[in-house]
């Protein structure tokens, strides 16, 4: 494997981009807009001077990565040589189902495709192709660039030589690979949703504020960063439609969203990336605040 196609240049995207490039291998970077293109790069060139700045990176080998990067409009253009196509679009079943026949028509006949979703079923996905058995999940964290895991998803046809190949693949960029069979919320989001819809329902019944929640899950658990904190940070709208993944997928009713997630979402509050969630954002994740419609000890 040399040559990769990641389709989509939002947070997933541009930091499976990046992860790629800083590994030696050639990306093809896709999406829809030269703006969306070039802001990745921006993204991508940011958290290259962080990883400059903390010496796992030369200066001389942050530019040999941002030269491996190459940002394309045409989809056609963009996967005409790639081995692995990762896509990292919208996460609403019907824009994947779509990419994935386009891509299946416009790929080399031997390349894999890969979704990064984090909840779709990938036996589903997977059928929308001619090629199901070498379809697979390659779930990576955000952000890419620090987290560890890959969970590798097999679909209900995938074929045990393209499990291996994307399980070796993983550990070239230095991850560590998971292997999971294809259920609603695969291992990551069937645990990790259920814990943070949890904390939303110990917020909405008043057990606790939003820094107690946190604090309490932070220092008493080692979580690097609370659930509701780490709610804002993936975005309430993912986790709202994660969470009706799972309701609707195994259908039982403890996945059922919490009413106050619901109503956020509702709202338009969607965490981090339109600066109001259970925390208020100034400028990016780090400087925040409770939000301070939480501090009124109403009822919600
Ligand atoms: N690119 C490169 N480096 C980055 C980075 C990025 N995008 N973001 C952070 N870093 C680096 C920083 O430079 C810093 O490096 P050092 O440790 O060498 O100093 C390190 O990561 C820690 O970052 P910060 O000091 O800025 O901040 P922090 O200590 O608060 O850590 C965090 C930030 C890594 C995000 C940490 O809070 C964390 O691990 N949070 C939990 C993240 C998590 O759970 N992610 C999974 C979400 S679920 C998901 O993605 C999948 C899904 O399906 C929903």
């Amino acid at each position: 494997m040399k040559n990769i196609a990641v389709v989509g240049a939002g947070t997933m995207g541009n930091g499976i981009a990046h992860v790629f490039a800083q590994h030696g291998f050639e990306v093809w970077l896709i999406d829809v807009s030269e703006e969306i293109l070039e802001k990745a790069l921006s993204t991508i060139r940011q958290n290259a001077i962080r990883q400059v700045n903390k010496q796992i990176l030369t200066e001389e080998q942050m530019q040999a990565m941002m030269h491996r990067i190459h940002p394309v409009t045409q989809l056609a253009t963009g996967i005409a040589q790639a081995d692995l196509v990762i896509e990292a679009a919208t996460e609403k079943f019907e824009i994947k189902q779509q990419l994935f026949q386009q891509i299946d028509k416009l790929a080399s006949a031997n390349a894999i495709l890969a979704s990064n979703t984090s909840s779709i079923s990938i036996t589903r996905l997977a059928a929308s192709t001619r090629r199901p058995q070498q379809v697979i999940g390659m779930h990576f964290m955000n952000p890419v660039p620090v987290m560890q895991l890959v969970e590798i998803i097999n679909g209900f046809h995938t074929e045990a030589h393209v499990t291996t190949t994307i399980v070796e693949l993983s550990r070239q960029l230095g991850k560590t690979p998971c292997v999971v069979n294809d259920y609603p919320g695969f291992i990551s989001n069937r645990i990790l949703m259920p814990m943070i819809n949890e904390a939303i329902y110990t917020l909405q019944q008043g057990v606790a504020g939003v820094e107690e929640i946190d604090t309490i899950m932070k220092l008493g658990m080692g979580h690097p960063m609370g659930p509701l904190q780490l709610a804002d940070f993936i975005g309430l709208d993912v986790c709202l439609s994660i969470l009706q993944v799972l309701q609707e997928g195994l259908g039982e009713p403890k996945y059922a969203p919490c009413p106050l997630l619901v109503k956020m979402v509702q709202a338009g509050c969607l965490g981090v990336k339109t600066g109001e969630g259970f925390y208020r954002y100034k400028n990016g994740p780090k400087e925040k605040e409770v939000n301070p419609i939480f501090h009124t000890h109403r009822t919600f």
